[in-house]
């Protein structure tokens, strides 16, 4: 199909009017649930409606792109990413109505929308399921998902949910046989052998579409294919299962967006771009808890390692990068010592470790330290790719670990001090979650509003990054180059693109420090610091000599003296 007959919706033409189908590259992701965000319905669940009253928000955050976890009909017993249809949403969250409601609201405030694609698996409850377990061994239907008569088979695949499940294989007393999860369960996995099952995935891609949704972020993609001898993980015929989605969304629709979850190690996660016709985007696992580890440590050296391991990819691709997200902190791409450590430095307490991880916020993190948060935030929002927010953390909100599997870190946003955080108006015992009210991150302090009110907030901090951040598109799209320096405890990178240079240097000690760097190439240069465009001074031959407060950063635009 010629580009001109692919479908938009009116919104969607608006949106690339400006005209980029690389949009994400430019983005800033700002990752929530409809159920914690709002409520607007009195019964303790936030909806769509909610969520569109909160789009002004959304919109005076700064972020160009919301990405929103699952909100299908669901048992939620994995918070929603056990589907039991694909096709409708979550009657708590609201009406299809509803949904193309805020789709249009946040397309006209010039915001994607970026949904849930979770196709390794469904919920036991989906009528596929209900009908292959019933259906004859053998069976189209029963084929729809992976069978054994012995939990012998794929041995080589480990388990992910390490707290919660011993085998990837349960007995299903109906069917007489045993079916194939990576997950729980309860989330038996499709078999993307099936033809069926890869046409069926088509077709619920294009409804999406078709209802004007940006992009797609694919669960869990790593796993769609299982492959007796190999870890059944990254399988040739996964990436096969990819290329052909991308060639139909591709064929169809122009400016939408494959996002996958992909926690593996850079080399691995590479093939998911294709030659750029797999995934315009993947998330970049080994770099987040390598970010927490280079702050414990004071040294770049773990962050300037995994950046140099970060093979080249696509022009038309790019990386997503995270501080947290609504899972735990995974430690699976870090070594076992490495683990240890992150453990023994952020997870004291053995009730904030969930499987191969930590279930803590941002904040908590950081021991709510301010220094350490901004700096944290300077770093996700100037290293190569495009910047996840995850809800709740641009306030600094907490967590509880009191709160089973991960639910500790999706709680409801706290927009006020008023009854249930201004989250909703139901009565406190009927809301889906608890509120966090212990101080320091209890609502009565963290909040929306108050941070409002406050010109010094982390809130009003945020806003400046994001806005900075988008003035520059050396930070979606230019080159990254990490500088050499004598004191481990910084860290200095470029940014180039066209003509814009940018230098940013980072303290990660907890103690003053001073360094010198070689920029004799721009000498005759100036550095302008970016948050208040205060000039420093002329770049020599000379080394350069910058002094840092605890945990302080710079973000320099390097500028070219006007001749004549
Ligand atoms: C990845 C999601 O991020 C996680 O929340 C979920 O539990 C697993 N996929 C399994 O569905």
């Amino acid at each position: 199909m010629a580009s001109d007959q692919r479908i938009q919706t009116p919104e969607q033409a608006s949106l690339t009017k400006g005209g980029d189908p690389l949009w994400y590259k430019d983005a800033v992701i700002y990752q929530l649930h409809v159920k914690g965000f709002r409520d607007s319905t009195r019964d303790g669940y936030g909806d769509f409606n909610g969520l569109i009253e909160k789009l002004d928000y959304i919109q005076s955050l700064g972020v160009t792109a919301l990405w929103l976890l699952p909100f299908y009909p669901s048992p939620l017993r994995d918070d929603g990413y056990d589907i039991a249809d694909y096709r409708a949403i979550n009657p708590r969250y609201g009406t299809m109505k509803d949904f193309r409601r805020f789709v249009k609201a946040a397309h006209d405030r010039d915001i994607r929308v970026i949904t849930e694609l979770v196709i390794n698996h469904t919920s036991d409850q989906h009528a596929w399921f209900q009908a292959a377990r019933r259906a004859p061994p053998g069976s189209q239907k029963r084929n729809y998902y992976v069978w054994s008569d012995s939990d012998e088979k794929y041995k080589g695949a480990r388990i992910i949910f390490t707290d919660s499940e011993k085998s990837n294989w349960t007995w299903d007393p109906v069917a007489k046989q045993y079916f194939w999860h990576r997950f729980f369960y309860h989330q038996p996995d499709l078999n993307f052998d099936n033809r069926n099952v890869r046409r069926a995935v088509l077709k619920i891609m294009k409804y999406w579409l078709d209802m004007g949704v940006d992009g797609l972020r694919l669960d869990a993609v790593p796993y769609l294919i299982e492959r007796d001898g190999t870890n059944c993980e990254n399988l040739p015929e996964t990436h096969q299962v990819l290329k052909e989605m991308r060639a139909e969304m591709d064929a169809h629709y122009s400016g939408r967006l494959f996002l996958a979850e992909a926690n593996q190690w850079p080399i691995d996660v590479r093939p998911y771009f294709g030659d750029g016709d797999e995934c315009q985007m993947a998330f970049h696992f080994p770099l987040m808890p390598r970010m927490y580890m280079a702050l414990r440590r004071e040294d770049a050296t773990p962050i300037i390692d995994i950046l140099r391991q970060t093979p080249e990819i696509p022009q038309s691709c790019q990386w997503a990068i995270f501080l947290r997200n609504h899972d735990e902190l995974t430690l699976e791409m870090v070594s076992d010592e490495e683990r240890d450590y992150m453990y023994r430095e952020y997870a004291t307490d053995p009730l904030m470790r969930i499987n191969v991880g930590i279930r803590r916020r941002l904040a908590p993190l950081l021991g709510n330290g301010r220094r350490q948060i901004e700096l944290m935030n300077a770093l996700l929002f100037t290293m190569p790719g495009t910047p996840v927010v995850y809800y709740g953390d641009e306030i600094g909100m907490g967590d509880n670990v009191y709160l089973g599997d991960r639910n500790g870190v999706r709680t409801p946003m706290q927009w006020t001090g008023d009854r249930n955080a201004g989250f909703s108006e139901a009565d406190t015992a009927a809301l889906y979650s608890p509120i966090i009210s212990d101080p320091p991150y209890g609502y009565q302090s963290v909040n929306v509003e108050a941070q409002d009110r406050t010109s010094t907030s982390l809130l009003a901090w945020m806003r400046r990054v994001i806005k900075l951040r988008k003035q520059y598109k050396a930070f979606g799209r230019g080159t990254f180059e990490i500088l050499p320096l004598a004191n481990r405890k910084i860290l200095a990178y470029l940014r180039q693109y066209q003509n814009e240079v940018i230098l940013v240097v980072a303290c990660l000690s907890r103690f003053s420090q001073a360094a010198e760097l070689n920029l004799s190439r721009f000498a005759g240069s100036q550095l302008i610091e970016l948050f208040g465009e205060t000039p420093f001074p002329i770049i020599t031959e000379m080394p350069y000599l910058l002094t840092f407060a605890p945990h302080g950063f710079y973000m320099f635009r390097i500028e070219r003296p006007n001749v004549g």
